[in-house]
């Protein structure tokens, strides 16, 4: 079987660690199958070569693929902060209607990390990805926008606003919340998982991040009722619908790591947690994930440009090596997969590896971005 790839490289570290990459996934379905599986790549712009080769940051021709699209990997593409254009990937997420940002988060043996037992971590993050603060709707203070809307709040609702401020808008739908978890609970009883927990910040922000909370309880109770049951009303063999309140599941993720295992989140609280848990487990080197709409799989490293690395053969490949291994899992090419995973695992154990986490590791030798992929490569 062939399977059609589309991929971006990305920008800053991007063409790095995919020179370093794509041979360890493609080295990893030959030795599984021979030629009886591959996968064929075809490359798509966006981001700064994009801008430079034809004048549009995400050309129409890269959303025209993507639209039809199976699969796709992409590199980190770069954001400016507090001015300039809007996110590519938030246009991208949007724009495809990937919904679901889902993110393993695996300990490998050996990586000193900075918690004393990241072993107890075995987490996977369901994101919602297209609503919440980071749809992008947003004024900045003292536009005829932002004075427009405090207008109406105050001559409308009543609402006492300052006319200096910046307005951003969270909206959270019940249709976008339970397609989440409705995901994350078919991934969890699937997977044989012990409990989902909802995570939220529904004491404070009730009608939204609230409205969540009960909305992943709704579709719990009203679609998987035999399957799972609340702490309250505990059950052998079902999955454990919970919930927590955002900050003190980041006290808990430290705390008792071990009785988590899917989680299910409002956008921007899933983006703060899948950077803390990839920390907990050894950084975002090693950090993979997958947006998803109901049709396009569509791959990507956790971490961003790392502008400061980029270009000197520095940077870890591994995130986007196991972007490698979740597509080839997404195929039911597991084999394949679990080579991959196994391969990095020797890596890891060997102590030759680049230098964030030789930076952590005593007696590791550090290499270079291409060294490590074909250290992996050669464990496969
Ligand atoms: P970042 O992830 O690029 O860097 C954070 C820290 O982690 C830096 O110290 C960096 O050197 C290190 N790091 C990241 N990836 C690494 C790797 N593969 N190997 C070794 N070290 C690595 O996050 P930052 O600095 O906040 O963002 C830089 C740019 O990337 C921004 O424009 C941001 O918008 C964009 N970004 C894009 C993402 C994406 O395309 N999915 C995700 C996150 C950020």
């Amino acid at each position: 079987m062939q399977k059609k790839v589309y991929w971006i490289e990305g920008d800053g570290i991007g063409a790095e660690v995919w020179k370093a990459a794509r041979p360890v996934i493609d080295a990893a379905v030959a030795k599984e199958y021979g030629v009886e599986h591959s996968l064929v790549w075809e490359e798509l712009l966006a981001g700064e070569k994009a801008q430079r080769e034809t004048g549009s940051p995400l050309p129409e021709l890269t959303l025209e693929k993507l639209r039809t699209a199976e699969l796709a990997m992409k590199g980190p593409l770069g954001t400016p902060v507090g001015s300039g254009m809007r996110s590519l990937n938030v246009a991208l997420r949007q724009t495809l209607d990937l919904y679901a940002c889902i993110r393993p988060i695996q300990y490998f043996e050996g990586l000193e990390t900075p918690v004393k037992h990241p072993e107890k971590i075995n987490m996977v993050i369901f994101r919602e990805n297209t609503e919440d603060v980071y749809a992008g709707i947003e004024y900045a203070a003292q536009t005829p926008e932002a004075q427009k809307i405090i207008s109406m709040l105050r001559d409308s609702f009543g609402v006492n606003l300052s006319d200096a401020a910046a307005i951003g808008i969270k909206p959270m739908t019940e249709h976008g919340s339970k397609r989440l978890v409705r995901r994350a609970l078919r991934f969890a009883i699937a997977q044989k998982f012990p409990s989902l927990t909802l995570v939220h910040k529904g004491n404070i922000m009730k009608y939204t991040e609230g409205a969540f909370r009960q909305w992943g309880y709704d579709v719990a109770q009203q679609e998987f009722s035999d399957l799972t049951c609340t702490e309250k009303d505990m059950l052998p063999g079902r999955l454990v619908v919970k919930d927590r309140i955002a900050d003190a599941m980041f006290q808990e993720a430290l705390l008792h790591p071990a009785s988590y295992h899917v989680i299910a989140t409002p956008n921007l609280n899933g983006d703060y947690l899948s950077d803390a848990l990839a920390a907990q487990v050894g950084g975002l080197g090693l950090a993979p994930g997958v947006n998803m709409s109901d049709e396009l799989a569509f791959f990507e490293a956790t971490h961003g440009t790392a502008p400061t690395i980029a270009g000197q053969d520095k940077a870890n490949p591994g995130s986007l090596i196991l972007c490698g291994a979740l597509m080839l899992d997404h195929l039911g090419w597991h084999p394949a997969a679990e080579r991959i995973r196994k391969a990095m695992q020797k890596a890891i154990a060997d102590k030759s590896v680049t230098v964030d986490l030789a930076g952590q590791m005593a007696g590791a030798r550090t290499v270079g971005c291409t060294a490590f992929g074909d250290i992996i490569g050669a464990a496969l």
